[in-house]
């Protein structure tokens, strides 16, 4: 776990926040244990500005991994920067019944969540079977 928060901390120093001031780094482990990163980078045109979440999700398919055991967010601050409702959608499409979210503080503060207590009853590849 201190490879992959590491890895999400080294990520959030990357950001390019420069409209918010906000920096994120995400993290993510597969389930055959391979590490991916992404950072949040933000637009002049503010809605082009896209999620650190996204990024490493994005780096992972590329690689042609998809299955996410665990996430990591390290946030800017000491509130939980949990994930916003489009990127726990983006991660619900890879995630599975273990999958877990850990939001770290700057200060290192986990908080750790089983993916479904942030986005239950969600909507997924198998709600699309008829
Ligand atoms: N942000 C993320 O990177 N991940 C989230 O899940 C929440 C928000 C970014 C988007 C934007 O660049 C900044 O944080 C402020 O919303």
């Amino acid at each position: 776990m201190k490879a992959l928060i590491d890895l999400a901390v080294r990520a959030r120093e990357s950001a390019y926040a420069p409209y918010s001031n906000h920096p994120v780094g995400a993290a993510i482990l597969t389930e055959s244990g391979e590490l991916f990163s992404g950072c949040n980078v933000e637009n002049a045109a503010y809605p082009e500005g896209v999620c650190a979440e996204a990024g490493a999700i994005s780096a992972m398919i590329l690689a042609g991994e998809k299955q996410i055991q665990d996430v990591v967010i390290a946030g800017p601050g000491e509130h939980l920067c949990t994930p916003c409702g489009g990127c726990r959608q983006k991660i619900r499409e890879f995630s599975t019944s273990k999958t877990q979210i850990h939001v770290v503080s700057r200060s290192g503060k986990i908080n750790s969540f089983l993916f479904d207590e942030l986005l239950p009853e969600s909507f997924g590849p198998d709600c699309l079977d008829v």
